[in-house]
């Protein structure tokens, strides 16, 4: 793979394990300095950077829970300490537990869990990259969404409604950002099997994915190189599947 993300910095949320490991490591395959970030696992987060780091790329695990204005602070200054470089591409990628709840079993709670993650950790940590990426007039911000929203999947109205909230967020953002040469896109996986999947019956999902096969991390990665590198340059505010076709009928 050609190393057209050199000289670049990326910070990758949530990129202990899942899908976070594999477009850190992707990236970073591309020559990017990672900023692997995690919350509770640093042997994870470790394992994700020496993974990197022996294939020749550039990595550091940096804690930080995103939902919190001090940590998200502590995260940034530390990441730009550790580079000597501001980020040029964040990728809001960290998620919490999204339990599957009734409207009956709903508390107000159970939706501000979800904005936690996926409306206020993408605005502070945008707010922390933004006076970096307009220096330099340029910046990626890609944030992953999810393909709920197009399926408005029952009793997850929680996670549902924050990630369209997210997408919301990324038009907005696109627009508003787009005379600095920063681009905001949003990458909609469908199901793909991580580590929190093990042991999960996925027949009746891959019967309805017109491509046949369930997706896996390096689709997600792929497509965060995609629209990180200079391939993807002319492309904001945009909402992208990636899930074999499984909301092609929507
Ligand atoms: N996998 C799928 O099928 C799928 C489908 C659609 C959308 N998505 C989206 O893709 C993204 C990644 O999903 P995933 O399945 O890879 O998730 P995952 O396996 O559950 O990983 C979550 C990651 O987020 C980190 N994290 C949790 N709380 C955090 C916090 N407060 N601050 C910073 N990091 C935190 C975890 O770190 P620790 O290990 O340190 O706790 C972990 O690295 C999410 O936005 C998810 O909604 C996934």
């Amino acid at each position: 793979m050609p190393h057209h993300l050199n000289g670049k910095v990326a910070l990758v949320t949530g990129a202990s394990r899942g899908l976070g490991k594999h477009i850190s490591k992707t990236l970073a395959e591309a020559g990017a300095i990672v900023i692997v970030n995690y919350a509770n696992n640093q042997e994870n987060a470790q394992n994700t950077v020496n993974f990197i780091v022996s294939d020749g790329g550039k990595a550091v695990a940096i804690q930080g829970d995103v939902r919190d204005e001090a940590s998200v602070e502590r995260l940034i200054k530390q990441a730009e300490k550790e580079t000597e470089g501001s980020i040029d591409i964040l990728v809001n990628n960290a998620a919490g537990p999204h339990p599957v709840l009734s409207i009956e079993e709903l508390v107000w709670q159970d939706y501000l869990d979800q904005l936690d993650f996926f409306v206020k950790a993408p605005l502070l940590l945008t707010k922390a990259v933004l006076p970096g990426m307009k220096r330099k007039m340029a910046g990626r911000i890609i944030n992953i969404g999810s393909e709920v929203v197009q399926l408005g999947t029952p009793n997850h109205s929680n996670y549902v409604m924050a990630k369209a909230a997210q997408l919301g967020l990324t038009r907005s953002w696109a627009n508003e950002l787009g005379s600095f040469g920063i681009s905001v896109n949003m990458i909609n996986p469908g199901f793909i099997p991580v580590e929190r999947h093990e042991g999960e019956d996925m027949s009746e999902y891959l019967r309805g994915v017109p491509l046949g096969r369930m997706g896996v991390p390096q689709d997600i990665g792929n497509t965060v190189l995609f629209l990180a590198s200079d391939a993807g340059g002319f492309i904001t505010g945009q909402s992208l599947s990636v899930n074999g076709g499984n909301t092609l009928g929507i």
